[in-house]
């Protein structure tokens, strides 16, 4: 027999059904030290552990609010609702980790703004918490910083502002240039795999050079995903004609939300059928007086607005209870897509042996209404005011510490851990590898070329060039070829210029000196 001493942190939920992203089934969960370390039933667990009863509820992974922004200032004003503010609400809606913005401003070193978010989240907040770094300017040495931040600091994702003209918006050329410095190591590295699976041929050159790597902004040619953030899944723009200056300043953030009043169901559906994957608060939260900077001038009021707290509720009452998604689906668009995307999947994500004790004993059947009375922001409006949700977090467990029960919220300022994430998560990764498959290009068998060959100069560009005794100089052969750069070209099927008529042969006599294999291009 062992014995739980307080020390050992341990806990047993018993009697729910757990509910992963891919199934469900009943069983009790073991936690030790922060980690989930036994699920079944019938555990054998320490004498003095302490019980959970999730008896009629589910168990399901803690969310991840993958969008929130709980230390980035506006014009010099800072979120009313900080690190400590901010991870306290979204505990108490059952969020156990956020990844939050890093905002450096423009020439200002990514790195040193990362380090500050670093130390402040650590002192304030009450949930684990991972970082994006907003690149608001593009300029020589953020190449730099982006290399040590993905290699040494664990950040993998970036943004680029397509909005905020003069402000933070990256030019299409700054965004090329970005996307650009990647791919040229991408094409170098790619060359460096071509030749080492012995292609050296001129079909090689093709195969270093993919498609994806000239950078179109269709869809077929990125892999792209989406995220709806909790107010638009609740509530339409029409907050905006309020009366009440306050409560229309609320709901200024960007973009501001459609007044059309189908756009929350049309958004349900698109997470329902698999177009957008993830559901984020985008929490910015600014208290009136602050938003009131711009009571005269709408373009100086502080953008942002809530949801951290009720991003959960507002997903099961609205998708879950209208019956677009079951529970599981729920589990991936709350937590576990997030948690793959952003490479942080199985430590969080899954209620699984091994994995972090984040998790939420989730009551289907309770109601709760929204009010900024109620909730556990600072700000006084609350933009889903008087909305009542179906679906509530009853216990919340983070880093295997209960932190929600009975009603009640017991955090602990500065207890939770800065995730580092690794760069490639595999389920975007995947799709992009695929679509480039070096390793099943094929070299084409020909003889070796006997021609003559030119020589390489290489000391002293001002030499003349000499040639070799069989030289002869390049041949200007017309063959209209494709633009590969403009053209759509693939490496099998149909190609997108084959309506346009070439000349169909183009025959090509032995060079003086020399004998080539080759009789006809295309
Ligand atoms: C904070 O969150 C808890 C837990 O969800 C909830 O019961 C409470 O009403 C909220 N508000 C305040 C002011 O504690
Ligand atoms: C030309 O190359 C092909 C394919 O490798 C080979 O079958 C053929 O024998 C070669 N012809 C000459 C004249 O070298």
């Amino acid at each position: 027999i062992s014995f739980c001493s307080p020390r050992d942190n341990c806990l047993i939920i018993k009697g729910g059904k757990i509910v992963n992203d891919d199934h469900s089934f009943h069983a009790d969960v073991y936690i030790e030290d922060g980690t989930i370390k036994q699920i079944g039933e019938n555990l054998m667990v320490p004498v003095g552990v302490r019980t959970v009863e999730a008896c009629g509820h589910l168990v399901i992974p803690g969310g991840i609010d993958a969008n929130t922004n709980l230390r980035a200032s506006q014009n010099g004003l800072n979120p009313s609702d900080d690190f400590y503010q901010g991870t306290r609400a979204a505990l108490a809606g059952g969020t156990t980790m956020i990844i939050d913005h890093v905002l450096a401003e423009p020439g200002t070193s990514l790195l040193l703004a990362f380090e500050e978010w670093l130390d402040m989240a650590r002192q304030r907040a009450c949930c684990d918490f991972s970082f994006h770094v907003d690149v608001t300017r593009w300029h020589d040495g953020v190449g730099d910083d982006l290399e040590i931040l993905v290699k040494d600091r664990g950040v993998n994702s970036f943004l680029f502002f397509m909005t905020y003209k003069d402000r933070y918006q990256s030019t299409d050329s700054q965004v090329q240039q970005m996307v650009t410095s990647s791919l040229s190591c991408v094409i170098f590295q790619r060359q460096k795999t071509v030749l080492s699976l012995g292609i050296t041929g001129p079909e090689g050159h093709v195969f270093a050079h993919p498609e994806e790597v000239h950078f179109h902004f269709s869809r077929d040619r990125i892999v792209v995903y989406g995220e709806p953030i909790t107010a638009s899944l609740a509530v339409d723009g029409s907050q905006y004609w309020s009366k009440d200056w306050a409560t229309a300043a609320a709901l200024v953030m960007s973009p501001p939300l459609n007044p059309d009043p189908s756009t929350p169901h049309y958004l349900s559906s698109l997470l329902a059928c698999g177009d957008l994957q993830v559901t984020s608060s985008a929490q910015a939260s600014f208290c009136t007086a602050q938003k009131a900077v711009g009571k005269d001038d709408f373009t100086l009021i502080p953008e942002g607005t809530n949801g951290i707290e009720e991003r959960m509720s507002v997903v099961w009452d609205r998708i879950v209870c209208t019956g677009m998604i079951d529970e599981n689906e729920f589990v991936a668009l709350t937590s576990t897509n997030a948690a793959k995307l952003f490479n942080l999947y199985p430590r969080k994500g899954r209620i699984a042996v091994g994995s972090d004790a984040d998790i939420v004993v989730w009551n289907p059947k309770d109601t709760k209404t929204v009010s900024a009375k109620t909730h556990n922001l600072t700000v006084e409006v609350n933009i889903l005011e008087g909305l009542e949700f179906r679906g509530v977090a009853s216990v919340v467990i983070a880093g295997g510490r209960v932190v929600v029960e009975d009603g009640k919220l017991t955090v602990t300022e500065g207890s939770a851990r800065f995730i580092p994430r690794k760069a490639f998560p595999d389920q975007a990764y995947r799709r992009i590898r695929a679509r480039s498959k070096v390793a099943e290009n094929r070299g084409v068998p020909r003889g070796i070329y006997d021609g003559p060959v030119h020589d390489v100069m290489t000391t002293n560009k001002l030499m003349t060039p000499t040639w070799t005794k069989k030289a002869t100089p390049c041949l200007q052969i017309q063959t209209g070829p494709r633009n590969l750069h403009q053209s759509g070209f693939t490496l099998a099927g149909t190609q997108i210029d084959d309506h346009v008529p070439r000349r169909p042969a183009q025959k090509i006599v032995a060079p003086p000196g020399g004998r080539s294999n080759i009789t006809s291009l295309s």
